[in-house]
């Protein structure tokens, strides 16, 4: 459905049912790493959690409100990323988790800049945000590696383990080109 070659290790490519199998297993490999910032994994109990989530993906793709993506690291799955609540020629929200061991060495900032690219010119957006929870020092380090810029804080915007969280937001704007 969607398949887009980074460079020469890292592929964005839709995750099928039929691997729904490698998706559970990777969140389940990382529940801590990954669970201590998304909600949505203290919910991901089986196979048929990560497979609905799939179906749920690829409904949303072929309708445009959302583009999910694998991050395919040598032909591996490393994590996922997703463009969603997609407003076609106008905005979209960007998510995007990676597993522990594929993390700090890059892989997120040249897969998520490609995500970005597409995001701009496959739905011609004016504007993408990232919100990230204010302890997630290493989501905003990527939002702001991207260029995206602060532009607030939804106060108390998170309810997570029994405790209110500021969301932080990170937007990136690109005017249209004028034509010369
Ligand atoms: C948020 C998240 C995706 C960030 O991923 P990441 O692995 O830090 O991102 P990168 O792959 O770009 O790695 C960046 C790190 O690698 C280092 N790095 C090494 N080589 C690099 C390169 N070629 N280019 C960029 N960074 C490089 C950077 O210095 C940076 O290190 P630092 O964090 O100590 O400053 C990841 O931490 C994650 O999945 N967290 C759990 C889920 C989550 O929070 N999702 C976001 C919710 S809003």
């Amino acid at each position: 459905m969607f398949d887009l070659k980074v460079d020469d290790e890292i592929i964005l490519r839709t995750v099928e049912e039929g691997e729904a199998y490698q998706l559970f297993s990777l969140v389940d490999h990382n529940r801590e790493y990954l669970g201590a910032y998304l909600p949505w994994v203290d919910h991901t109990h089986n196979i048929a959690d990560s497979k609905a989530f799939i179906s749920q993906m690829i409904a949303e793709t072929m309708d445009g409100t959302s583009l999910g993506v694998g991050i395919w690291v040598k032909g591996e799955l490393a994590g996922h990323a997703g463009i969603m609540d997609i407003v076609p020629g106008h905005k979209a929200t960007l998510g995007y988790w990676v597993a522990e061991n594929f993390s700090g060495a890059g892989i997120m900032t040249r897969a998520i800049s490609a995500l970005v690219e597409q995001a701009f010119t496959k739905y011609s957006l004016r504007r993408l945000l990232i919100e990230a929870r204010s302890t997630n020092e290493k989501s905003i380090s990527l939002a702001l590696r991207l260029g995206f810029q602060h532009e607030g804080a939804e106060v108390a915007g998170e309810f997570f383990r029994g405790e209110f969280y500021n969301l932080e937001r990170f937007g990136l704007v690109r005017k249209p080109k004028v034509a010369s």
